[in-house]
C-alpha cells in the first residue's frame, strides 16, 4: 500500500507528463487549514517552459483525475495546487490501512542487501558515548532497514589489531591472566589500558618487549595468538554485556574484527599496485585519491603500508570494502560512524572505487553524528574528567525512571521494574535518536526522561492511554483493527489524526532516504500530538452514537499501533501500562 504523497502523486503524473514527460509533482504535506497537501511541481516546470506558474497548474488541475481522491483542488496565483483529501476515501482507506500489519508500510519491490558497520569499540578499551550513538543509531537503521525489506548484515568493525596489542599483552602478563581477565570482564577496560600505558611511559624494557610481542603477534606466534585471544574474548564479552542492557541486535556474531582482515591486506596492497594506484612516499606504501589536499593544498595521502611494513586503520578499511562488495555481495554499505572520521572514509571510498572494491561510489555511505555533550555543552565527561562509563549511563536512566514510575503508577514492583527499564532505556535512545545525528546534543536525563515533549516516556505514556481506553471498556483493540468498521471523520480533530495515520509510511520512507531516524521520531511525535487533540475533543466511550464510538476506537486502537510499532522499528519497547 503506498503512501498518501505517493498515491497524490501517481495520480497526477499523466497531467504533469502531458506538458513535459516525467515532470515530478513535489506532493507535500501543506500547512494551510483545510489542505492536506500540495503539489508544488508547476513552479519549475513553467521555468522550464517559460510559462507563467499558475497557467501550467490550471493545465494540470484541469485534467488530473484527482475526483475520487479529493474534495477540493485549488490553485493558488503562485502556482500551488492545494490538494484536500476527500472524506469518503479517507476513511476507506483508513479501514484498509487498519487492516494491515504493516500499517500501509509497503515492502521494497527490490530488496538490497545492506552491510551496516556500527558500534565498533575498541579490545581493552572503555566504550566510550561515541559508541552509545553508533549503537543506538546503528542498530535503528539495521531495524527499519529489515521492516523495509532488505536483508541487512551487521558489522562490529571491532579495533582488536595492532600496535597497542604488544603493551597490553605484556601488560597481561604481568598481573597475571586471571587478573586480567577479571579486570576485563567487570568492565574495568579503562584501568587495564591505563596501567599498560603507564607502565609502556615508564619503562624502556617494557618498551621493547611490547614491540618483540608486536612482532611476535604479527607472526603468528602461538602462545602470542592464545593472549590476544584472552584479550579479546573478555573484551567482546564485556561488549556484549552492555548489547544486552541496552537491548540492540548485535551479537558475538556480528563481531568482523579489524583482525578478521589480516590475509587481506597484502592482497590488497599487491592489487592496488597492479592497478598503479600505488606511490611510495618516506618509505610508505600510499595512494593519493583525486580532490584531498592538504592544508597546504599538497596532496593527501592514504597510507596503506607504513614504512616499517606495518598496516594500519585505512588499510583495514580498504580490505573490508573488498569483502563486504566481493564475498559478501553487498548493494549497499553503510558507516554508522562520527563525523571526525569523514576524510578517512572519504578516501577510503574513493580509493576503493579506483580499486574496483566499490561498485560505484554511492554504495558505500557515511552515516555520521555529532558529539553528545554535557550540560556545560562541552564533551560528555565524568565530574573527574574521565570517560563516562556506558553502563554507568544506563544503570542512572533506568533508576531514574523507576523513580518516576514508582510516583505516577499502581503498577506491583515486579510490572513496575520492567517498565522502568523499559522507560529508562527507551528515554535514553530516544533522545539520542530524535535530534537530528549530524547535529551535537546535549545530554540530559530530566529532559529525556520527562513525560512532556518529544521523549520516550511521552510517546510511550501517550500509547498507554490509548490502549487503557479498551482496558477500561472490557474491549479489545486488535478487533478494531479488522477494516469492519468504517471511519467517520466529520470533527477536525478526528480527520487531522486520520491523515497523520496514513502518513506513517511516508515518515518511514523519509527516515530511510536520508538515514535520519529523527525523522521518524518527529512523525510519531506530532502524531501523538494530534491524538491529545483528538482525545481532548472527541469523547471516545462516551460518543454519541455506537457509530462514532467503534469509529473513535479505530483511530485509537490504530494510534496505539502505529506509536508501538514506529517505537519498536526504532529499538524502543513500549510497555502496555504504566
Ligand atoms: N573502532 C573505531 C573507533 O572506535 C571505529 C571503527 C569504525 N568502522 C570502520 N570500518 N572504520 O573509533
Amino acid at each position: 500500500m503506498a503512501g498518501l504523497p505517493e498515491l497524490l502523486s501517481s495520480a497526477l503524473q499523466p497531467a504533469f507528463d502531458r506538458l513535459e514527460a516525467g515532470a515530478d509533482p513535489v506532493v507535500r504535506p501543506s500547512t494551510r487549514p483545510g489542505v492536506d497537501f500540495q503539489a508544488n511541481g508547476a513552479m519549475p516546470l513553467a521555468k522550464r517552459l517559460g510559462r507563467r506558474p499558475a497557467a501550467v497548474a490550471d493545465d494540470v488541475a484541469r485534467v488530473a483525475a484527482l475526483d475520487e481522491l479529493c474534495s477540493a483542488v485549488e490553485v493558488t496565483p503562485q502556482g500551488f495546487i492545494n490538494l484536500t483529501l476527500s472524506d469518503s476515501w479517507l476513511a476507506e482507506r483508513l479501514g484498509a490501512h487498519a487492516a494491515d500489519p504493516r500499517l500501509g508500510v509497503a515492502r521494497v519491490a527490490d530488496p538490497m542487501t545492506v552491510v551496516v558497520d556500527y558500534s565498533a569499540p575498541n579490545v581493552a578499551k572503555e566504550m566510550h558515548v561515541g559508541h552509545l550513538r553508533t549503537t543506538v543509531i546503528g542498530d535503528s537503521l539495521c531495524r527499519l532497514l529489515a521492516f523495509a525489506g532488505h536483508t541487512v548484515i551487521r558489522e562490529n568493525h571491532v579495533g582488536d589489531w595492532g600496535t597497542p596489542f604488544g603493551m597490553l599483552i605484556e601488560h597481561l602478563i604481568d598481573i597475571g591472566e586471571e587478573e586480567a581477565a577479571h579486570e576485563l570482564s567487570v568492565g574495568d577496560l579503562d584501568t587495564f589500558y591505563r596501567e599498560a600505558r603507564a607502565a609502556f611511559d615508564d619503562s624502556p624494557a617494557f618498551q621493547e618487549r611490547s614491540r618483540n610481542r608486536v612482532v611476535l603477534l604479527q607472526s603468528g606466534d602461538p602462545e602470542t595468538l592464545r593472549l590476544w585471544h584472552v584479550l579479546v574474548d573478555q573484551s567482546i564479552a564485556y561488549f556484549q554485556a552492555v548489547y544486552d542492557r541496552l537491548e540492540v541486535l548485535l551479537t558475538p556474531g556480528d563481531v568482523i574484527g579489524e583482525s578478521f582482515y589480516n590475509d587481506l591486506l597484502p592482497v590488497v596492497v599487491r592489487e592496488l599496485d597492479e592497478r598503479g594506484l600505488l606511490v611510495v612516499s618516506d618509505g610508505a606504501r600510499c595512494v593519493f585519491p583525486a580532490g584531498f589536499e592538504n592544508r597546504d593544498g599538497s596532496p593527501l595521502p592514504l597510507i596503506v603500508q607504513k614504512s616499517d611494513g606495518g598496516f594500519g586503520y585505512p588499510a583495514t578499511d580498504l580490505a573490508a570494502l573488498r569483502d563486504r562488495f566481493g564475498r559478501l555481495g553487498a548493494d549497499l554499505a553503510l558507516y554508522v560512524i562520527g563525523a571526525p572520521q569523514a576524510q578517512h572514509l572519504a578516501m577510503c571510498f574513493a580509493v576503493g572505487h579506483s580499486a574496483g572494491y566499490l561498485p560505484s561510489p554511492g554504495q558505500a555511505v557515511h552515516v555520521p553524528f555529532g558529539n553528545m555533550l554535557g550540560a556545560d555543552r562541552k564533551m560528555f565527561k565524568t565530574r573527574a574528567g574521565g570517560t563516562v562509563k556506558l553502563v554507568d549511563l544506563l544503570d542512572e536512566a533506568v533508576a531514574r525512571a523507576g523513580a518516576a514510575v514508582a510516583e505516577r503508577s499502581e503498577l506491583d514492583a515486579e510490572e513496575r521494574a520492567a517498565v522502568a527499564r523499559q522507560v529508562g532505556m527507551g528515554a535514553l535512545k530516544y533522545a539520542d535518536l530524535s535530534t537530528d545525528r549530524i547535529r551535537d546534543y546535549v545530554f540530559d536525563y530530566d529532559r529525556m526522561l520527562s513525560f512532556d515533549g518529544n521523549t520516550a516516556p511521552y510517546l510511550q505514556y501517550a500509547r498507554v492511554r490509548c490502549l487503557s481506553i479498551f482496558r477500561r471498556a472490557g474491549l479489545d483493540a486488535v478487533t478494531y483493527m479488522d477494516g469492519s468498521v468504517r471511519v467517520g471523520l466529520g470533527e477536525p480533530a478526528e480527520r487531522d489524526l486520520a491523515v497523520a495515520l496514513l502518513g506513517f509510511a511516508a515518515a518511514i520512507d523519509d527516515t530511510l532516504a536520508t538515514w535520519s531516524p529523527h525523522k521518524l521520531c518527529a512523525y510519531l511525535f506530532d502524531l501523538a500530538g494530534l491524538y491529545t487533540t483528538f482525545f481532548e475533543c472527541c469523547p471516545v466511550l462516551k460518543a454519541p452514537t455506537e457509530d462514532q464510538r467503534d469509529s473513535r476506537l479505530v483511530l485509537c486502537a490504530l494510534t496505539a499501533a502505529t506509536l508501538g510499532l514506529g517505537l519498536s522499528v526504532l529499538g524502543i519497547e513500549a510497555p502496555e501500562r504504566m
